[in-house]
């Protein structure tokens, strides 16, 4: 997929995220943003399903790792402190593992999100809120 994408931005991924899926995403936190979010979405209900909401919140200095089922959000996972900064370039790669998204930022900082819905039910990626985008791939 194409270079620089105005937010918000919405891909649809056709056969949802089979294990091994990896997006690569590429960008630049703004100097004033609070938050941004990357949700990958179900399709296969009028009121999709996020099968998995990953929220930096510049604003309390930590990502937010959640789902929603039936309009309900989940239990939060807070992660990644300090590791989104106002004004600083970041590279973040989602892999589907067979339990388990393995988000990895930057060269150091990882973290496995235990599936709690399928990856395969993912069907649409949105990402919007504060945040440049200059690289989105899915491979
Ligand atoms: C809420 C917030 C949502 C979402 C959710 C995740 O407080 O309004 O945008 O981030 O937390 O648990």
């Amino acid at each position: 997929m194409a270079l620089s994408h105005s937010v918000p931005f919405e891909t649809s991924v056709p056969e949802g995220f089979e294990i091994g899926t990896v997006l690569k995403i590429r960008g630049v936190v703004p100097s004033e943003a609070n938050r941004f979010y990357i949700n990958l979405l179900s399709c296969d209900k009028p009121d999709s399903d996020i099968v998995l909401h990953f929220n930096p919140r510049l604003d309390q200095s930590i990502v937010v790792m959640n789902t929603m089922e039936c309009g309900t959000w989940g239990s939060e996972e807070r992660v990644f402190p300090n590791v989104f900064q106002r004004g600083q370039p970041f590279e973040l790669l989602l892999i589907a593992m067979n339990e388990h998204f393995k988000i990895v930022v930057g060269d150091s900082e990882s973290y496995e999100f235990i599936y709690r819905l399928p990856p395969k039910r993912s069907c649409l990626l949105k990402v919007g809120g504060d945040v440049s985008l200059e690289l989105l791939k899915i491979f």
